[in-house]
């Protein structure tokens, strides 16, 4: 117990400095195994690739549709933390793509993502697959997904984490999900340059 709070004293007085006027400091996902290339299809049909997104920063979320609690509550979060970039920083707001993969394919349909993803942001892209194209770029980005059968159908547990990528696709943070939008907006010009 004691050791632990000493190892976590220390970690965060190393932190400390870098919230400096030298610059953002060390991303806490630096070097992380996070990310990677794929190749989906977005709420529009046509085929999107990571390359598709190099220069921008983009938010990184997995969920699906009929998720009937975590999801919705988290996009509407990072919604309103956009929107709220849109009017005080619209020059940070625009280097930024939200991105939702979808771990439910199956049901996850193009048409069905569209009509999702717009009732929580202009921008927010919805991302969906083949089973296995899913299964790769959850792998890559450490997301774990299950089918749960409920006497109606079925709900899908999955990972709940919004990653911030840089330009350069590796990973900078995890969002605040369990704060409010304004602790998601100070992250966000923390880390987007
Ligand atoms: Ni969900």
């Amino acid at each position: 117990m004691n050791s632990m709070f000493r190892i976590f004293g220390v970690a965060a007085l190393l932190a400390l400095p870098a919230c400096g006027a030298s610059g953002p400091g060390e991303p806490p996902l630096a070097g992380a195994r996070v990310g990677g290339p794929f190749t989906l299809t977005n709420q529009d049909g046509k085929t999107v690739t990571d390359a598709d997104f190099a220069g921008k920063y983009r938010i990184v979320y997995f969920g699906y549709t009929y998720c009937p609690d975590v999801c919705p509550t988290d996009l509407t979060k990072i919604g309103a933390a956009l929107r709220t970039l849109d009017k005080q920083a619209p020059r940070i707001a625009q280097k930024i793509v939200p991105l939702f993969i979808s771990v439910d394919p199956e049901r996850d349909t193009p048409a069905q993502l569209k009509q999702y993803v717009g009732n929580f942001h202009p921008r927010l892209v919805g991302l969906t697959g083949t089973p296995q194209a899913i299964a790769q770029v959850a792998k890559e980005y450490a997301i774990a997904y299950m089918k749960q059968p409920t006497p109606s159908g079925y709900l899908m547990g999955h990972t709940e984490v919004a990653y911030l990528m840089g330009p350069d696709g590796k990973p900078i943070t995890s969002l605040p999900l369990e704060k409010d939008p304004k602790a998601i907006v100070a992250e966000l010009e923390h880390w987007v340059r």
